[in-house]
């Protein structure tokens, strides 16, 4: 099976400079997720019809699936779906069988195209769905016997034609020899003037052929021409993932808010609250609980750990019970050992923090090794940056770090060691005892005036 997908369209209507199959559903690019199903389906080659933007979409292939993975076929003048079609067609071997595909309907089932697949093995079959309101689709036509008969567009149809709710989603299989014929013998004295592929379906009912439908959900047929349009197909695809998590046994407070945008694995009784944002992959072990408002974006967090909320984790990996938040901040390659918190108004990055170790408010901690069981108090910062380079701050196992301290990276400070509040230390603290690195002695001056304001 050979997919063709259809994506020469501008999309004019989005007003935007991207192609209308580059923007996103669920974090992905609408042509991604046909792609995906294609994939998914075994597809031998996946031609891709361009037009429109056609170096965008190309760059944008060689980023997400490497140079070479999807095979191109250019349509400069959009002259209809048929010709569109017909530009892939020269890569295709007669013996294949060929599934045709949109790039702007990417909400369509694998379950619904493995069984247009099946039915257009050795004939043609498309895709068809009943609406409420067909307008603007293709017709089905059937004749007294239910036979298929035709497709007629709604600008070539009879007002009798156009009461029909059977509509053509577009998505069809055929044989690769079959439709090769078919496509040669395709005219655009129509009211467009173009070529449509849905002539084929006259061709090969009048050949004798009998044309197969397979029934597909609404849903799956839906286009994204505008932003609304977008929009709607995003909370469609939202709903269907949170459907699957609830599922799957995950405790979603209000799974029409909830937004992922990537993969999502959960173990048991996990808990996640309302407006919460999950991007790439995520890993939540059992009993995890994330808090309203957070962002995940490739985060893997242990079993019992709890996300309080408006915290935005990035990258990183938290063993079992860790404690992160509310406001807290956690970026790219930080690792938080068992038990570790990390508090409100705190930011982690590149950091390792130890088992049972605490930076609970207020803090700065980048570039940092820290041990086990220790504390860093409220305002601490490790100054990582010179201007030029990054440092390492290196902290042992049971270290007190004073509030407001500043840590002058690169500096270690030793196992067991306690910092004075205020402290700025440049030097390494070496491990017990006190070490304070105030700028003054503290000292009080008896008869001091405070400034009073003068009257205007
Ligand atoms: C098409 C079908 C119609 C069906 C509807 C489903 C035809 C003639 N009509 O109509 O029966 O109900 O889809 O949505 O096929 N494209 C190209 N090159 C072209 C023309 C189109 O790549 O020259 C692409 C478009 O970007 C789009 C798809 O093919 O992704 C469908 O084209 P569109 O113009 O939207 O067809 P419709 O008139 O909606
Ligand atoms: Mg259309």
């Amino acid at each position: 099976m050979h997919a063709i997908i259809l994506a020469a369209g501008q999309g004019t209507r989005m007003k935007s400079a991207k192609p209308k199959v580059l923007h996103e559903l669920g974090g992905k690019a609408m042509l991604g997720h046909v792609v995906d199903r294609a994939r998914e389906l075994g597809a031998a080659g996946i031609h891709v019809v361009v037009g429109h933007g056609a170096a965008q979409v190309r760059d944008w292939a060689a980023a997400h699936y490497g140079e070479g993975a999807l095979r191109w076929a250019e349509q400069r003048e959009q002259k209809g779906t048929a010709h569109a079609v017909q530009q892939a067609m020269p890569q295709i071997p007669d013996g294949a069988q060929v599934l045709v595909l949109y790039g702007d309907v990417p909400l369509v089932s694998v379950a619904t195209l493995r069984e247009l697949v099946t039915a257009g093995a050795r004939t043609l079959a498309v895709a068809t769905v009943e609406l409420a309101d067909p307008f603007g689709y293709g017709r089905i036509l059937r004749d007294r016997g239910r036979r298929v008969t035709g497709i007629v567009e709604e600008k070539d149809a009879t007002p009798r034609q156009r009461a029909i709710r059977e509509i053509n989603t577009g998505l069809l299989a055929v044989p690769a020899k079959r439709l090769r014929g078919w496509l040669a013998k395709v005219k655009n004295g129509n009211a467009k003037g173009e070529y449509y592929l849905t002539d084929i379906v006259a061709m090969a009912a009048k050949g004798g052929l009998k044309v197969a439908t397979v029934a597909a959900h609404a849903a799956e047929v839906e286009g994204a021409n505008d932003r609304a349009q977008l929009a709607r197909l995003e909370r469609v695809l939202q709903q269907r993932q949170a459907a699957a998590l609830l599922q799957a046994g995950v405790a979603l407070l209000d799974p029409a808010r909830f937004d992922l945008r990537g993969a999502l694995r959960c173990g048991r009784d996990v808990t996640i609250d309302v407006g919460c944002v999950f991007e790439g992959e995520v890993t939540l072990g059992d009993d995890v609980k994330i808090g309203p408002h957070c962002v995940l974006r490739n985060v893997t967090l242990g079993a019992g750990s709890v996300v309080h909320a408006h915290s935005v984790l990035d990258g990183c990996t938290a063993e079992h019970d860790c404690v992160i938040g509310p406001f807290a901040r956690v970026r790219p390659t930080t690792r938080l050992a068992a038990g570790s918190h990390v508090g409100n108004f705190v930011e982690v990055k590149n950091a390792a923090l130890g088992a049972g170790t605490k930076a609970n408010h207020l803090a700065y901690v980048g570039d940092a090794r820290v041990g086990a069981r220790t504390n860093i108090g409220a305002g601490v910062i490790t100054c990582n940056y010179d201007g030029a380079s990054k440092h390492v701050t290196t902290i042992g196992d049971d270290v007190f770090v004073g509030s407001d301290t500043q840590l002058v990276a690169p500096v270690t400070v030793h196992d067991g060691a306690t910092i004075g509040a205020g402290s700025t230390i440049t030097r390494d603290v070496p491990a017990g005892g006190l070490t304070i690195a105030r700028a003054r002695e503290q000292k009080t001056l008896a008869g001091w005036q405070r400034p009073k304001k003068q009257p205007k």
